[in-house]
C-alpha cells in the first residue's frame, strides 16, 4: 500500500511529546512491512542543521490562504527506498523557537500555520509522483486534510480517490479558532456546519477530520471506548458515537531501536532482564548527576512528563508530600505549566535529600531516568496511550499508573494477573489512591524475589510496532470513500 502520513511532529526531527515518537516509529514500521511511505511535516528551525542531505523537490507550492497566496518549498529526505520525509519549508510560519508557541503561550497565528500545513499536505497527496492511496492525518494540526481531499475529490470527480484516516492522539486538543479563520481554508461555506468544521460557533480542526475521514483511529482500545462517553468526549462524544463503526483503537508500539537498554548512547551501563547489575550502576550514576545521596538501596521513583493537568501532576505532588517522610527518592524531568514547574521546584527545595527536579526537555536525561528508576509514576487523569509507561517497562522501572486509556491497556497489575504482573494500577483519581500505590511499591521493594518477578515481566513485555502495523494496514484497507 502507498501511504502518506501527515504530522506536525516527527521524531527525530521534531517532538514535544508522544505524537512525534508515534509517527516517526509508525512510518518506519510500515516501510519495514513493505509499504511505500511518505511523511509530511513542517521544516522547523534547527532541522536543516541537524539533517544533512535534504533534496529540494520540484514541486514548489503556491497556495491560497484566505485572501492571499502563500508559497513554500518542499525538501525531501529518503531514509530508505520506501520511506521519504517531506519537509514543508515556509520560514515565516515554521522557523521559530517553538513548535506551537513559546513561554507557555500559543502563537497567535496557529490557525494560519496549520491550515497552510494541511493544505500543503493535501496538495502533496495529490501531486506526489508515487500517488499515495491513503492520507493518514494526525491530531488537529492536520485535521483539515480529510476535508480538503474530500473537496478535491468532489470537484475533480476522481476515479481513484485517496482514502483518508484520522488519528486522535489527544481529544483534549482540538484546534479551536474563531469562525472568521474558516476563510483561511478557502472551502465553500457548506462545510461550516454541525456535520463538519463548526463547533459551538467556532472552527474546530480536529472535528473536521473526525467528521470527514473515511476511518478514525485512536491510540489505545480503551481510549477508543472512553471518548464515546461524555466524561472523556470533550464535547465530541456525540459525533464519535455516530462514527463508532469507523472508529478503531490501536495501541501504540515502541521503537525498540531507540528505547534499548544495551548499546544505548544515552546510557553509561548496559543491562538486561537477566543482568540487572548495569541498571543498579545507572541508578548510582543518576543519583550523582542529580545531586541526590548516592545509595543503591534507596528506592528511586522517576517521572518524565509534560507538566499538564492531564498527567495527574496534582496527585503526584500531593502523594509525594505525604510519602516523602519515608526513605525514598524522586526525580522529575518535565516542562509546561509554570505553576507546576514552580510547585516541583519548591518541593525539591524543601526535600533536597529526597527530590531532584530538572525543568526542561532533554532526551538523554529521559533515558537515564527510566534506566535508573525502580518505579515510574504516571497517574494520568486521562491518557490516550502513553508511551513512557511502555518505555519504563522495557527499562525495568515498574510503572505506577492510573487505570485509564492506554495505561490500563499496557500495564498488568497483580489483581489482573499475578503471573504476568508488571506494574501497579489504581483507579480513583485522588492523592490517597496514589499514595497507597506508592506504599505498595515500597513494600514490593522490600521483597526482592517479587520485585525480580515484576522486573522480569516488565522487561519482557513486547510492544514492538511489528505487532500492530498490520492493524493499520487493515484499517486503511477497510476505509471506504465517503
Ligand atoms: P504525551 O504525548 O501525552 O506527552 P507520552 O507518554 O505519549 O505522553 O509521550 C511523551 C514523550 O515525550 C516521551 O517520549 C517522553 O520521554 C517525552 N518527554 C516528555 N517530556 C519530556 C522532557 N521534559 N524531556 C524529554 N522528553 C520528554
Ligand atoms: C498524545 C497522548 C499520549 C499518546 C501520544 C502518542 O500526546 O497524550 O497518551 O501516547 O499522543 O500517541
Amino acid at each position: 500500500m502507498k501511504i502518506l502520513l501527515v504530522s506536525s511532529e516527527v521524531n527525530p526531527y521534531s517532538k514535544t511529546g508522544g505524537l512525534g515518537d508515534m509517527v516517526g516509529a509508525l512510518g518506519k514500521a510500515l516501510a519495514h512491512a513493505g509499504h511505500r511511505v511518505g511523511i509530511v511535516t513542517p521544516l522547523y528551525a534547527g532541522i536543516r542543521e541537524k539533517v544533512p542531505g535534504l533534496q529540494k523537490l520540484a514541486l514548489p507550492l503556491d497556495l491560497p490562504l484566505g485572501s492571499r497566496q502563500v508559497t513554500a518549498e518542499v525538501w525531501s529526505l529518503d531514509l530508505s527506498p520506501s520511506l521519504t520525509i517531506y519537509f514543508i519549508d515556509q520560514p515565516s510560519f515554521y522557523f521559530r523557537p517553538g513548535l506551537y508557541g513559546e513561554r507557555g503561550g500559543e502563537y497567535p497565528d496557529n490557525a494560519e500555520r496549520f491550515i497552510f500545513f494541511s493544505k500543503a499536505a493535501a496538495r502533496l497527496a495529490i501531486d506526489l509522483p508515487w500517488q499515495p492511496e491513503v492520507a493518514h492525518a494526525h491530531d488537529w494540526q492536520s485535521g483539515l486534510v480529510p476535508i480538503l481531499l474530500q473537496h478535491q475529490r468532489l470537484q475533480a470527480g476522481w476515479q481513484s480517490p485517496i482514502r483518508t484516516c484520522m488519528t486522535i492522539h489527544n481529544l483534549a486538543y482540538q484546534g479551536l479558532f474563531p469562525a472568521w479563520d474558516y476563510a483561511l481554508t478557502n472551502l465553500p461555506s457548506d462545510y461550516f456546519n454541525l456535520n463538519g468544521v463548526e463547533f459551538y460557533g467556532l472552527m474546530n480542526c480536529l472535528k473536521a477530520g473526525i467528521a470527514c475521514a473515511d476511518v478514525i483511529t485512536t491510540v489505545s482500545p480503551r481510549y477508543a471506548r472512553e471518548i464515546t462517553t461524555p466524561e472523556f468526549g470533550c464535547g465530541l462524544d456525540g459525533l464519535l458515537r455516530k462514527r463508532q463503526d469507523s472508529l478503531f483503537g490501536i495501541l501504540n508500539g515502541v521503537d525498540y531501536e531507540e528505547w534499548r537498554t544495551s548499546r544505548n548512547p544515552f546510557l553509561k551501563h548496559s543491562f538486561s532482564g537477566n543482568n540487572l547489575a548495569g541498571k543498579a550502576k545507572n541508578k548510582l550514576a543518576l543519583q550523582a548527576e542529580m545531586g541526590l545521596p548516592v545509595a543503591a538501596d534507596i528506592p528511586l521513583f522517576g517521572s518524565v512528563t509534560r507538566l499538564a493537568d492531564q498527567k495527574g501532576i496534582e496527585l503526584t505532588l500531593g502523594a509525594l508530600e505525604e510519602m516523602l517522610e519515608r526513605r525514598m527518592q524522586f526525580v522529575l524531568l518535565g516542562s509546561g505549566d509554570p505553576a507546576f514547574e514552580k510547585a516541583y521546584r519548591d518541593l525539591a527545595v524543601r526535600h533536597p535529600d529526597r527530590v531532584a527536579v530538572r525543568i526542561g526537555f532533554d532526551a538523554g536525561l529521559s533515558h537515564r531516568i527510566e534506566a535508573a528508576a525502580d518505579f515510574y509514576l504516571m497517574p494520568s487523569k486521562f491518557e490516550p496511550c502513553g508511551l513512557n509507561q511502555m518505555y519504563s517497562l522495557r527499562y525495568g522501572a515498574i510503572p505506577i499508573v492510573r487505570a485509564t486509556g492506554g495505561l490500563d491497556d499496557s500495564v498488568i497489575d497483580l489483581a489482573d494477573d499475578p503471573e504476568h504482573a508488571n506494574g501497579i494500577k489504581f483507579s480513583d483519581y485522588n492523592t490517597a489512591a496514589l499514595a497507597k500505590s506508592i506504599r505498595k511499591a515500597l513494600a514490593l521493594y522490600g521483597a526482592p524475589d517479587l520485585l525480580r518477578h515484576y522486573r522480569r515481566n516488565a522487561m519482557a513485555a513486547d510492544f514492538s510496532w511489528e505487532r500492530v502495523v498490520d492493524s493499520y494496514a487493515k484499517v486503511y484497507g477497510a476505509s471506504q470513500p465517503a
